[in-house]
């Protein structure tokens, strides 16, 4: 029976009887053993299958907590800025309460499918002629004034929620990996897994640590590059993000597990993108093939050892952007006229090609 985050993992949660009783059944999502990807590449590698969430990204952890906790703290209305995962999970969770949701978004930045979600879920989209960090800086300034809680993961509680998808991997492995790798955005989601790993630990769940591997993308490169980027630019909108919010405890996970920050190019993140498609039948997001991507790079750099036992995060499901697996492939579907023969022929072509 599935519970739900909140429920699940409530001894490592801040939570009280006077919390709500939150759930869309977040969490509990697969992590599958890649079998040709792992023969490719000479690695163990496995995927945690973020994009099994209720509303498609691995955001739904955090955001359960805290929307939940702003509800118990007596707040009526929750604000974001977002390349678009994050406002679509507020928006579902907070209309599951009955509270206001107000999402500030990149103009044209945003993929299509997460603003559908938002706009469904009921919330107030607001579409900024700037990019992800000049609206979260606006609204982290209207939160200061206005009863409004703020549900970027600078709340403390989404990174407490979305801890528990390192418990998860523990649990399905029945270790730590060898190595964690993951994509990097505003870099609250490799500070929430290294301090889930570090917690199951503590307690003597699991016996040793991973490293901590976070693939930036090339033109939004700021923790490689020790410089904030101004203007952000990938393919992969949901990490197109040139400073942060968590850049610091990025680093302090990188270095307390001796990983690695590093960047991939949009060519690398697509190429990654289609070989999880086609090999192993998951359909990601550009951004989250970013870890997988990073960790080919690796490879062929010799800086992953053989038979390494590496679990790749894939943050969120490829159906939220149709709009780049259709620009990204070469063959595109072809119109015929309804008749068998000409079904037949193409085929035949096909193969033949
Ligand atoms: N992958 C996906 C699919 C994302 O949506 C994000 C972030 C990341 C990776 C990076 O995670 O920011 O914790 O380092 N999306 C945010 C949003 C910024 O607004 O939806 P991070």
């Amino acid at each position: 029976m599935r519970t739900g985050i909140l429920k699940k993992y409530r001894e490592f949660l801040p939570v009280s009887e006077f919390t709500p009783d939150l759930t869309l059944y977040e969490g509990e999502t697969p992590l599958y053993f890649a079998e040709k990807l792992s023969q490719d590449l000479g690695i163990n590698l496995y995927l945690k299958w973020e994009g099994a969430n209720p509303t498609g990204s691995f955001k739904d952890r955090g955001m359960v907590l805290a929307i939940a906790k702003a509800k118990e703290e007596g707040s009526q209305a929750v604000i974001c800025a977002s390349t678009g995962n994050t406002s679509a999970s507020a928006a579902a969770y907070a209309a599951k309460l009955g509270m206001d949701c107000y999402v500030v978004v990149p103009h044209e930045h945003v993929a299509l499918g997460k603003l559908s979600q938002a706009v469904m879920y009921g919330a107030k989209v607001l579409a900024v002629k700037g990019n992800f960090d000049q609206a979260l800086k606006i609204v982290r300034e209207l939160t200061e004034v206005y009863p409004v809680t703020l549900v970027n993961s600078v709340n403390p509680y989404r990174i407490e929620g979305q801890k528990t998808a390192a418990f998860e991997v523990s649990e399905q492995l029945g270790k730590a990996p060898d190595i964690l790798a993951i994509p990097v955005g505003n870099a609250g989601n490799i500070t929430a897994y290294w301090k889930g790993f570090k917690e199951y630990h503590q307690k003597g769940r699991i016996k040793s640590l991973p490293k901590m591997w976070g693939f930036e993308a090339e033109g939004a490169a700021a923790i490689v590059r020790g410089e904030p980027v101004t203007q952000p630019e990938t393919i992969a909108t949901a990490i197109r993000i040139g400073n942060p919010a968590s850049w610091e405890k990025a680093v302090a996970a990188r270095d307390e597990s001796q990983g690695c920050i590093d960047s991939v190019s949009d060519e690398e993140m697509l190429y990654a993108y289609q070989e999880l498609a086609k090999k192993e039948g998951i359909f990601c997001e550009p951004a989250s093939a970013a870890s997988v991507a990073g960790v080919m790079k690796m490879r062929r750099q010799g800086k992953c050892g053989d038979q390494a036992t590496v679990v790749c995060v894939l943050t969120g499901n490829g159906l939220k952007d149709p709009h780049t697996a259709l620009e990204s492939v070469q063959v595109k579907p072809q119109v015929l006229p309804c008749e068998k023969k000409a079904i037949e022929q193409l085929i035949h072509e096909q193969k033949a090609g």
